[in-house]
C-alpha cells in the first residue's frame, strides 16, 4: 500500500464543480471552524458566491474572522464572492415556539380539550432536540433558499451533525405516523358529526406534510455526493481518529457522501538532533498516528495541513491556511 494523497483537496473540489453544499465535522477542537473558513475563502476566490455559515448556538465565526457575522450574512471585506453568517438560532427558537403555541391551541380546540396551551409548549420547547431541531430548520432554509453557489457548513461538534441528519430520517418517520393517523381522525370526526358543516382548514396538518415536504427535500440533497460532501477533520493523535472512524461508519449507514479527511496540525519536521526532545517525541507520535491514518483512510486523506506558529485568526491568517490547504 502506497501511503500518500491520491486527490487532493482542490482536486476533488475541481472535479466536482456542482457541490453546492459543504461541512466540516471532527472531535472538538480539531480546526473544523478554520479549515471551514479557508475553504470557503478559497471558493470564492474561485469565482464562487460562497456563504459560510454557522448553525452552532455557540458560534465561532465572528471570532475568527474579528469582526461581528452573527445575526446578519455579511461580505468578507477583499472576498469578492466571500460572505459569513451566524445564526440567531434563539430568535427561531422563538418563532418556533410561538408558532407550537398557535398550533397546540388549535389542536386543543379542534380536539375540544379544555386545557392551556402553556403547559405543552413548555414540555415541548425545553426539551434541548428544540435547539438542534431550530438549528437544522435554519440549516435547511439558507440550503433551501438558494442565493448562493456554495455552503460551507461549519458544523457543531462531535455527535450532533450527525444526529441532524439522523433526525431527518426519523422525523420523516415520525411525521408519516402522525399525518396517518390525522387523517384518520379527520375522517372518524366527518363520520360522527351529525352537522355536515365542512371542516375547517387543519393548520396541524398542513405543517406537517410541509414539515415532511422540508426533510424529505433535505435528505434528497444531502444524500446527493454531486451537491453534498462531509468532510472529516483529525488530527493525528489517537482520540480524533477514532471520533472520525466512527463517523464514517455512521455516515456510511445513513448514505451521506464523505469529500475526505483533513489531517490537521502536523508538527514541521526538521533537522531533528537539533530539536528538544519533547518535540521529538510529539513528532515520533505525530508519525506513528499517521500510519494508521494512512492505513485506515487510504484514498480519502485530501490535505496535510501544518501546525503555524499561532492560531489562525483574521483573514490574512486564513488566506494562508487557504494556500496550505489548496496549494
Ligand atoms: N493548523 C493550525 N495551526 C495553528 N492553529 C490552529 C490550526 N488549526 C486550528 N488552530 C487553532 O486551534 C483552535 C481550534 O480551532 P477551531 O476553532 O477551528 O476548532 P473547531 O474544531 O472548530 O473547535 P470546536 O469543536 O470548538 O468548534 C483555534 O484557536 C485555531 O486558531
Ligand atoms: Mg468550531
Amino acid at each position: 500500500m502506497t501511503a500518500g494523497i491520491t486527490t487532493s483537496m482542490r482536486q476533488f473540489l475541481e472535479s466536482k464543480p456542482s457541490l453546492k453544499f459543504l461541512f466540516f465535522g471532527g472531535k472538538g477542537g480539531v480546526g473544523k471552524t478554520v479549515i471551514a473558513g479557508a475553504t470557503a475563502v478559497w471558493l470564492a476566490r474561485q469565482g464562487r458566491r460562497t456563504l459560510l455559515a454557522s448553525t452552532n448556538p455557540v458560534h465561532s465565526l465572528s471570532s475568527l474572522l474579528g469582526f461581528e457575522v452573527f445575526g446578519q450574512i455579511t461580505p468578507l471585506p477583499g472576498v469578492a464572492h466571500g460572505f459569513a453568517y451566524e445564526i440567531d438560532t434563539k430568535e427561531t427558537i422563538e418563532k418556533s415556539r410561538r408558532e407550537i403555541k398557535d398550533k397546540i391551541n388549535w389542536f386543543l380546540r379542534f380536539a375540544d380539550i379544555q386545557l392551556k396551551a402553556e403547559e405543552f409548549v413548555e414540555a415541548a420547547t425545553l426539551n434541548p432536540a428544540f435547539e438542534e431541531s431550530a438549528m437544522f430548520e435554519n440549516m435547511l432554509t439558507l440550503m433551501f433558499g438558494g442565493e448562493f453557489d456554495t455552503y460551507v457548513f461549519d458544523t457543531a461538534p462531535t455527535a450532533n451533525a450527525r444526529r441532524l441528519l439522523g433526525m431527518s430520517k426519523v422525523y420523516s418517520l415520525w411525521v408519516d405516523k402522525m399525518v396517518k393517523s390525522r387523517e384518520e381522525a379527520k375522517s372518524l370526526r366527518q363520520l360522527l358529526s351529525f352537522t355536515k358543516k365542512k371542516e375547517e382548514a387543519d393548520p396541524l396538518m398542513n405543517y406537517l406534510v410541509n414539515l415532511r415536504q422540508r426533510l424529505d427535500r433535505a435528505r434528497e440533497l444531502l444524500t446527493d455526493p454531486a451537491l453534498t460532501a462531509f468532510f472529516f477533520i483529525t488530527l493525528p493523535e489517537a482520540l480524533p481518529i477514532a471520533v472520525i472512524t466512527r463517523f464514517l461508519q455512521w455516515f456510511q449507514d445513513f448514505g451521506i457522501p464523505v469529500g475526505g479527511i483533513i489531517v490537521n496540525g502536523l508538527l514541521p519536521s526538521g533537522d531533528r538532533a537539533a530539536l528538544p526532545e519533547f518535540i521529538r517525541n510529539r513528532l515520533d507520535m505525530q508519525a506513528e498516528h499517521l500510519k494508521t491514518i494512512w492505513q485506515l483512510f487510504n484514498g480519502q486523506v485530501r490535505a496535510l495541513v501544518p501546525l503555524f506558529p499561532s492560531e489562525i485568526q483574521g483573514l490574512p491568517s486564513l488566506n494562508r491556511l487557504s494556500e496550505e490547504l489548496f496549494g
